[in-house]
Order: structure tokens, then C-alpha cells, then sequence
């Protein structure tokens, strides 16, 4: 809903614990697109509530720069859910942009998030939507309706893959969630993420892939996160500073691409605009408007992350 974060990238989602005053102060001082304080899988049941005032005062008192902010909260079948959204959203003041569910399983559990929100928002002085929602997709039923969440609210800026609870939800045989999922003949994350970027795509949304959990091996974080790059989503979850400088590159396009990507506009805008024909040659290689939309999405994208075009 936020047109601010709405319109930022994405390429490197950090999550740090909200139960660590630690990781808290620390969390700022990554260099990542977007920062999310969970109150969810990272926090143990018996510090959850206490850990809503330690995100609310991180959020209202440290700085956070320009990127996007978020509070992940309780999924709706915990006793926590209504409760994180209150106070934190009343506690942290208008520099909360979005607040993230877990496990979403059907539409309506973002339209009750949507309507709790909004009494909040008017009790807490906040603009009418000023907080986004993320929905996070991990299990095999939020998977079957991901058409219907993703056109569930106009507060919803992303959708995200958790590939961890998702795998525990189909009974995928693994232990982990690392780069060997992917060599598997069988792999069911082609169909989850095929699946996901078309619903996010069709309502406008980005589209985010979940946490790598071997954290120490970046080459392999690397391989992992070009699979879904390779389908365009926008970014991947990072559980440490140094997989959040890794996502920053592969999510971002490379330089070549970007500046080709400005040349085939050029010529494009030349021929239709000068020539006044549709399709021209761009070298060895025949562009029309379909090109330019292809090219267009690089240059959204490079522009988002801060690329300025090579000087010819
Ligand atoms: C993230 O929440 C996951 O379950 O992978
Ligand atoms: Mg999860």
C-alpha cells in the first residue's frame, strides 16, 4: 500500500530475531534492500510477546535508511497473531512500512489482516493504508489458493516462498534447505515457483524466494538464488549480512544487459517514433514492442537497485 517501499527493490530480504536486542542494533547497519524484525519461527514461545517491544523500539529508534521495513508476525493459527499486529504497528511509529504473515493458506486470512490493520492504523494516527502486507506461501494449501491471496488486498506489495515449512508441508525428504533441492530430477520447487511468480506477477506484486540455510557456503547461496533469479523474482531471503551482499548481485542485472537493454529502447523509440515501422534490426537480432517491454523490465529493475548507464 506504502507507494514508498512499494517502489523500492528487493533483491536481499535480512531477517534478524526480534527476541535479540543484539541482532537488533546490528540489523541497520547491513547492506540490504530490506530489513524484516520476526517475531515468528526465529523467536522461542516464551519470549514472543516480550520481543514485540524490543522490534517497536529498534523500529522507532534506530536508523534504518531507505529500505523497506517490516515486522514479521504470528501466523493466524498461534494465540499471537492479533496481539504482534497491535502493538507493534501502534508502538513503532509511521517508519513501519509493512507488516509480514506467515503460512497464509487462503484469502481470507489476509482480508482479516487487512481490517485489523485499518482500525490500528486509525488508532495509532497512521495514514488509511500506510501499512503494506507480505504474504508468505508454505504450504501445499496456501499454494492451491496463491491466486486468490495474491488479489486479496490492496495493502499487499509481495509474496513470498518459504521454502523451509514448505518442504515440512509436503513431506519433501530432505533435512535442509540448500542447493542440492535443485539437482533433484523430481525437484518441485520448478512447479512452486512457476506457480507463485504468475499470481504475484498477475496482481502486480513483487515476488520473493525464501531463506538458503547452509549460510556459510555463499558459492552455493550464489547457485541457489540464480534459480529463482533466472525466473525473474526479485529478491531472496538473507539470514546474515554476508548472503545479503551476494542477493544484492545476483538480483540486480548485470551491467551488459542493462546498458543493452537502453540501446534496444533507443532503437525502438527511433523506429517507431522516426521510421514509423514496428520491428527493426538491433544488430543480428529483431526487436518489436515485445522487446522493448523485456528491455523496459531491466531498466525498471537496474534503475531500482541505483545502476546509471555505461558513458559511450
Ligand atoms: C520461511 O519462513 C520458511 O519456512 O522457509
Ligand atoms: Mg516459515
Amino acid at each position: 500500500m506504502s507507494n514508498r517501499s512499494r517502489a523500492l527493490p528487493r533483491r536481499s530480504c535480512l531477517s534478524t530475531p526480534g527476541s535479540s536486542e543484539r541482532f537488533l542494533a546490528k540489523a541497520p547497519t547491513a547492506t540490504t534492500d530490506f530489513s524484516f524484525l520476526d517475531l515468528e519461527d526465529s523467536v522461542a514461545p516464551n519470549e514472543k510477546v516480550a520481543s514485540r517491544a524490543k522490534v517497536a523500539q529498534a523500529i522507532r529508534t534506530l536508523d534504518w535508511d531507505e529500505r523497506v521495513l517490516c515486522v514479521r508476525v504470528n501466523a493466524w493459527d498461534t494465540p499471537w497473531t492479533y496481539g504482534d499486529v497491535i502493538d507493534v504497528v501502534t508502538e513503532s511509529g509511521p517508519r513501519l512500512d509493512e507488516v509480514m504473515l506467515p503460512k497464509v493458506q487462503q484469502a481470507s486470512d489476509i482480508v482479516a489482516l487487512d481490517l485489523l490493520l485499518t482500525q490500528v492504523e486509525r488508532n495509532a494516527g497512521l495514514a488509511p493504508g500506510h501499512i503494506g502486507i507480505e504474504a508468505q506461501i508454505e504450504t501445499a494449501r496456501g499454494l492451491i489458493n496463491v491466486e486468490e491471496i495474491c488479489a486479496a488486498s490492496p495493502r499487499l506489495e509481495s509474496i513470498v516462498f518459504g521454502p523451509a515449512d514448505f518442504a515440512a508441508s509436503i513431506g519433501m525428504p530432505v533435512t535442509t534447505i540448500d542447493e542440492t533441492i535443485h539437482d533433484t530430477p523430481s525437484n518441485p520447487f520448478i512447479y512452486v515457483f512457476a506457480k507463485i511468480l504468475m499470481a504475484g506477477r498477475a496482481n502486480g506484486l513483487h515476488v520473493i524466494d525464501g531463506p538458503f540455510l547452509k549460510v556459510r557456503d555463499l558459492d552455493a547461496l550464489r547457485f541457489a538464488a540464480g534459480i529463482s533469479a533466472s525466473y525473474g523474482f526479485d529478491g531472496k531471503w538473507a539470514l546474515t549480512p554476508d548472503q545479503a551482499i551476494v542477493l544484492n548481485e545476483v538480483y540486480s542485472p548485470s551491467q551488459t544487459m542493462f546498458d543493452k537493454s537502453l540501446d534496444i529502447l533507443d532503437a525502438y523509440r527511433v523506429a517507431t517514433d522516426k521510421d514509423h515501422t514496428g520491428a527493426v534490426m538491433f544488430g543480428d537480432e529483431m526487436i518489436d514492442e515485445a522487446s522493448a517491454k523485456i528491455a523496459n523490465s531491466f531498466v525498471v529493475r537496474g534503475e531500482r537497485s541505483g545502476m546509471k548507464r555505461t558513458p559511450k
